[in-house]
């Protein structure tokens, strides 16, 4: 459903993304974890068309997003790092913005059932700048959620929501696998990871240090029981010093 191929990601003299190669099937929660800085959200903007890959391919639902750029992006729902709101508009016109972009007018019908999930309810005649930033996230995956997409990239999706709130999209985020969708998922949280995604991406410094289920990294690491997906994570991405 998602399939990232090959793909480097330079700014200046550095690279922040090289040559990594996933995929995420219908049905999936992969978590895409890795330190700060090793490039969780520059594979994400790419994936999101918001960057331009040095090299490397992309394919949406099968389109490939530069020379199909539109059904590539009709598949595609995707919550940024940091959401920024339209400061003018309300919250309802939010999701109609959304809905009427996607051309899904009829899935309106929906708007109230998601934002009570949310808490946004009460706010919907509220406009994007009066936003709390723990709302302004929920807001974001309103959006998401509005149209019909097959496939979701959330970039740290849980970064100050309130515990209701991490439940609610939790469940959301599992309701969605279930009704077949793909879903990748940037986060530091790697308890919620290890009971969320059905496998793990690994990134350090832009590169892939390790991909699959924790039961198989667990094999791969030759990890005793009781290790714990935080253990692995801190072994596969330590720095070792130079002497
Ligand atoms: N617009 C940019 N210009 C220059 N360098 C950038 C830019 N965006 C990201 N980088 C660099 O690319 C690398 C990867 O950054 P990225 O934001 O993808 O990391 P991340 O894994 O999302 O980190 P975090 O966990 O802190 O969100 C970093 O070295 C960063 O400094
Ligand atoms: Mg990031």
């Amino acid at each position: 459903m998602l399939q990232v191929q090959n793909l480097w990601k330079r700014f200046g003299d550095a690279w922040a993304v090289e040559d990594l190669s996933f995929h995420v099937n219908s049905g999936e929660i992969v978590g895409l974890l890795g330190p700060n800085g090793a490039g969780k959200t520059t594979t994400i903007r790419c994936v999101a068309s918001l960057l331009q890959p040095t090299e490397g391919r992309i394919l949406l639902d099968g389109h490939d997003v530069s020379e199909d750029p539109v059904a590539a992006k009709r598949a595609l729902a995707f919550v940024p790092e940091v959401p920024n709101p339209y400061e003018m508009l309300t919250v309802m016109e939010h999701l109609r913005f959304v809905a009427a972009a996607y051309r899904m007018e009829e899935e309106l019908v929906h708007a109230e059932a998601i934002l009570r999930r949310l808490d946004l309810w009460e706010k919907r005649n509220e406009l994007g700048v009066s936003l709390s930033k723990g709302m302004r996230q929920k807001l974001a995956c309103a959006c998401a959620f509005i149209h019909q997409a097959k496939i979701f990239c959330f970039d740290e999706p849980l970064i100050g929501l309130d515990p209701k709130g991490m439940r609610e999209l939790k469940s959301m985020l599992m309701e969605r696998r279930e009704q077949g969708n793909a879903l990748l998922v940037s986060t530091h949280m790697l308890d919620t990871a290890e009971r969320l995604c059905d496998r793990v991406i690994i990134l350090k410094r832009g590169k892939l240090v390790a991909e699959g289920t924790v039961q198989e990294l667990h094999e791969k690491l030759s990890s005793t029981d009781g290790t714990s997906l935080e253990d692995m994570f801190l072994e596969l991405t330590e720095e070792i010093e130079p002497v």
